[in-house]
C-alpha cells in the first residue's frame, strides 16, 4: 500500500526556490505539515503561504544556514516547537559556486560547496534524526546530482561535493537498516531553477548558457519525483534516483536545437 502523506510532517532544507520550494507545495498538495529553511525570508513565506494554499494543514519557515551549527540547531529548535515528529526530511540545501578548473579554485567556493553540500546534509540530518519517528513510511530524501556520477572540467569541487552526498547517504543507509527509516539519493541532471544563477554569481547572460537550445528538467519535475519516491509503500526504498532531460545523453552531451 502507498505511504499517505496526510497530516506527516515534512522538513526541506533550501525551500527558498528551485526543488526546495516546488516540493514544498507538492508535498503540501498531499495534505502533509511543511517546515521549510533557507536563508532568503521573503522567499520562505511566499513559498509557505503557497504551501497552505496548496493543502497543508501547517505550513512554518525560518532562517536556516546550513553552512553554520548555531543556525541548524536553531532551526531544528523551531521545528520542535511546532512538532515532535518529522517523518520526511528532504536535504536539498546546495548548489555549485563558479566552473573554475581545479587549478584556479577559489577558497570561498570550494568553502561554500563542501560546507553546504556536503557538511550542511550532515549537520541537518545529525539534528533532525532524532526527530524522525523509526516507524514504516519515515524517510530521508537527499538531493545529489547527476554530476556525482560523471565528472567534468570545471566541476571538480562540485562533482566531488555530489558524489559525497551518495556516499553518505549509503553509509545511512547501513546505519538505519532496522530502523524503518528509508534513505533515498535524488539525482538530477540539467535542470532550470536559480541554481546557474548561483554558480555564475549573479551574471544572468552566463546563467541561462545551458539552457539554450535544449528542454531541462523543471523544479516541479523533482518535486514529483520525490512525492512519488516518499508515498511508495513502506518496504520499498528507491536507493538512487537519477533524472536526466530526455536531451542530455550525458554530463557534456546535451542535444541543442538552436546556435
Ligand atoms: N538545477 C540543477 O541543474 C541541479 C541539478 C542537480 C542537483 N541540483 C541540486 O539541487 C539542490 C537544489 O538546487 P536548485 O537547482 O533548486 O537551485 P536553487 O534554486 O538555487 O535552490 C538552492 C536552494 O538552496 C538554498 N541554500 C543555498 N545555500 C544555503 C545555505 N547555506 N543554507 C540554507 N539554504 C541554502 C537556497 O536558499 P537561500 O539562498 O535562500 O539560502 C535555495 O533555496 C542543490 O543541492 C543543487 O546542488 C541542482
Amino acid at each position: 500500500m502507498a505511504t499517505s502523506l496526510k497530516n506527516k510532517w515534512v522538513l526541506i532544507t533550501g525551500a527558498s526556490s528551485g526543488f526546495g520550494a516546488a516540493a514544498a507545495r507538492a508535498f503540501a498538495a498531499e495534505g502533509a505539515n511543511i517546515v521549510i529553511g533557507a536563508r532568503r525570508l521573503d522567499r520562505l513565506e511566499q513559498v509557505a503561504a503557497d504551501c497552505k494554499k496548496a493543502g497543508a494543514p501547517q505550513a512554518h519557515f525560518h532562517a536556516l544556514d546550513v553552512s553554520k551549527t548555531a543556525s541548524v540547531e536553531q532551526f531544528v529548535a523551531f521545528a520542535k516547537t511546532k512538532t515532535n515528529a518529522i517523518d520526511i526530511l528532504i536535504n536539498n540545501a546546495g548548489g555549485a559556486h563558479g566552473l573554475d578548473k581545479i587549478a584556479d579554485l577559489k577558497d570561498e567556493d570550494m568553502e561554500a560547496m563542501y560546507q553546504t553540500n556536503v557538511m550542511g546534509l550532515l549537520r541537518v540530518t545529525r539534528a533532525v534524526l532524532p526527530l524522525i519517528p523509526k516507524i514504516p513510511g519515515s524517510a530521508i530524501l537527499n538531493v545529489g546530482s547527476y554530476a556525482g556520477y560523471e565528472v567534468y572540467e570545471g566541476g571538480g569541487a562540485y562533482s566531488g561535493a555530489k558524489s559525497a552526498e551518495r556516499f553518505i547517504s549509503r553509509t545511512l543507509r547501513l546505519e538505519l537498516c532496522g530502523t524503518n527509516i528509508r534513505v533515498c539519493s535524488i539525482d538530477p541532471g540539467l535542470a532550470e531553477t536559480e541554481f546557474s544563477i548561483v554558480r555564475f554569481k549573479g551574471d544572468k547572460e552566463k546563467a541561462k548558457k545551458p539552457y539554450v537550445g535544449t528542454e531541462p528538467l523543471h523544479a516541479e519535475d523533482i518535486a514529483e519525483a520525490m512525492v512519488w519516491v516518499a508515498t511508495r509503500p513502506h518496504y520499498m526504498c528507491v536507493d538512487e534516483m537519477l533524472i536526466k532531460a530526455t536531451d542530455q545523453a550525458s554530463i557534456q552531451k546535451v542535444n541543442r536545437r538552436t546556435q
